[in-house]
């Protein structure tokens, strides 16, 4: 059985936070789950981890349902949410049929989607439909062209109309918000005011509970991580450091040896040369 919305839910009321990871590929999920981590969160965020895209906004409804797949494969007892990419869910109906193929093609048990008050009739009908809908306020990067990569909601009106996405959301039946780069003291009041869990990234402690992108506490992407995410490893300066010795061991001829390699009767390949 996998972790529902309503074991996450009940975390909030027990007072117990909530760890949320993105993955994006069978092995890494398996490692997360086995790690303990309850909801992993397949992210559009792949198209900058994975594709070595700019930005959230070139990835497509199929590139999330094949990457999602792969997370569900990999775990079976983590609750997987997938993100539905940029203008999939613009309109009812391109919402419902795009929550159509990443539940049945992919196997997940809930979505993201990123807006507030104005998604709030998309995020009703699909719960309706049967389907959990996970909120995403603040900095929401499919957005970056309107909003900027900045802090959100730092001034009065901002913060007031942030709350009453979240509201809206809320009564909508999302079952949980992301709230994403604002400012930890409206962060904290909101999980506060919400009966729903409330996970935020680069939002402060005072959140139900926290989501961090894979690469960034892993240490794998070259350059520095954002400034809310801590590097737990440094990952990718040990891949580079074993493959550094990989390449350094063919070039000498030290690997492979016997141990790696299959043995012949020498009888067999003097018979099969004559
Ligand atoms: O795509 C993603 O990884 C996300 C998280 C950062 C919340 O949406
Ligand atoms: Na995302």
């Amino acid at each position: 059985m996998r972790i529902t919305l309503f074991d996450i839910q009940a975390m909030k009321r027990d007072g117990k936070r909530i760890a949320m990871l993105t993955a994006y590929d069978t092995p890494s999920a398996a490692l997360a789950e086995r790690a303990g981590i309850p909801i992993l969160l397949v992210g559009d965020s792949l198209g900058m981890t994975v594709q070595g895209h700019d930005t959230t906004l070139p990835v497509t409804l199929d590139d999330m349902i094949r990457h999602a797949g792969a997370v569900v494969r990999g775990t079976g007892r983590a609750m997987i949410v997938a993100d539905l990419p940029f203008l999939t869910y613009a309109t009812e109906s391109d919402a419902i049929h795009s929550a159509r193929r990443m539940m049945q093609e992919a196997g997940v048990q809930a979505l993201k989607l990123e807006g507030g008050a104005s998604l709030a009739p998309i995020v009703r009908r699909l719960t309706e439909l049967g389907v959990p809908v996970m909120g995403h306020l603040g900095l929401t990067p499919q957005a970056q062209h309107t909003l900027g990569l900045r802090v959100q909601a730092r001034q009065a009106a901002a913060a007031r109309r942030l709350m009453d996405d979240a509201l809206a959301l809320q009564d909508a039946g999302a079952f949980a918000i992301v709230l994403e780069l604002v400012p930890a003291p409206l962060a904290a009041t909101l999980a506060q005011r919400l009966q729903i869990p409330v996970i935020g990234i680069g939002a402060g402690a005072g959140c139900d509970g926290q989501v961090q992108v894979w690469h960034d506490i892993l240490g794998l992407l070259p350059g520095k991580s954002p400034r809310h995410a801590k590097r737990f490893a440094e990952i990718g300066t040990a891949i580079e450091a074993a493959l550094r010795d990989y390449a350094a061991e063919v070039e000498s001829g030290a690997f492979p040896t016997a141990a790696q390699s299959a043995g012949m009767d020498p009888a067999e390949l003097a018979h099969a040369l004559n």
